[in-house]
């Protein structure tokens, strides 16, 4: 059976993408290979990660689509990962790989998403908006902003004391989680069927308001699932 190559785009520190290189490597996310990472900036620490593993790396800008394109091809890749990539992907890169690119947003779209909502602002505009519960999104991509289908909403409370920076800590590290499971149901064909039920997980630091939480989704008819470690 041939591995599903995988491309990982990003902008930065690529802790998402080390989640998907650990995952592959430890064989929770079977059959597949990070086959490609791609940054639209030179010195991404990410960049660093992929020589770490041996992955090819290339750095091209968002603007050269038909370069962006070609390297994908020619790489043979099946499907592509934006994890923290900070640009908008060119149309004939969503078109080519129409249902087959998936990206992690630090909150629960569809709020705080769309234009200039990332990064640190993300959280900034949660902490002043007063909501008790935030998260992260997988969804897929289209050619709006953050506009796609969601997949999998991972949810964490906000605390009293939490900052803008001790929020995007605790959000990253669900991040990781969902981002690992929707990169295995890409590799598995079961884009769609998260597509037409998107999951929710809970981690239940604070168990009392995540019950809460979870009846209330119940009663909605939404589907539940839990953490792989029990947390
Ligand atoms: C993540 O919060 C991601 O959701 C956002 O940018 C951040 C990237 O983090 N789009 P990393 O580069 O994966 O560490």
């Amino acid at each position: 059976m041939s591995l599903y190559n995988l491309a990982v785009m990003i902008s930065g520190s690529g802790s998402n993408l080390q989640a998907i290189i650990d995952a592959v490597e430890n064989g929770s996310i079977p059959n597949a290979k990070v086959a490609l990472v791609i940054s639209n900036r030179e010195g991404a620490y990410g960049l660093e990660r992929a020589r770490k593993h041996s992955i090819p790396n290339k750095v091209i800008s968002n603007k050269d689509a038909a370069i962006l394109l070609k390297t994908l091809e020619t790489r043979e890749i099946n499907g592509i990962v934006l994890a923290g990539y900070l640009s908008i992907l060119p149309p004939e890169i969503v078109k080519a790989y129409n249902n087959r690119i998936i990206n992690i947003h630090p909150a629960l779209l569809p709020m705080f998403g769309g234009k200039g909502f990332y990064g640190i602002r993300v959280h900034q505009a949660v902490l002043a908006s007063g909501v008790k519960y935030t998260g992260a999104t997988s969804h897929l991509v289209d050619d709006g902003v953050d506009t796609g289908a969601a997949l999998i909403r991972g949810v964490i409370p906000v605390h009293d004391e939490d900052t803008a920076e001790s929020l995007q800590k605790r959000v990253l590290e669900i991040e990781h989680k969902i981002l690992t499971q929707t990169v295995k149901a890409l590799v598995e064909d079961k884009i769609k069927d998260l597509s037409e039920k998107p999951k929710i997980i809970l981690n239940s630091i604070d168990r009392e308001g995540a019950l809460v939480f979870a009846k209330g989704l119940l009663e909605l008819g939404r589907a539940l699932t839990e953490t792989d470690n029990g947390d």
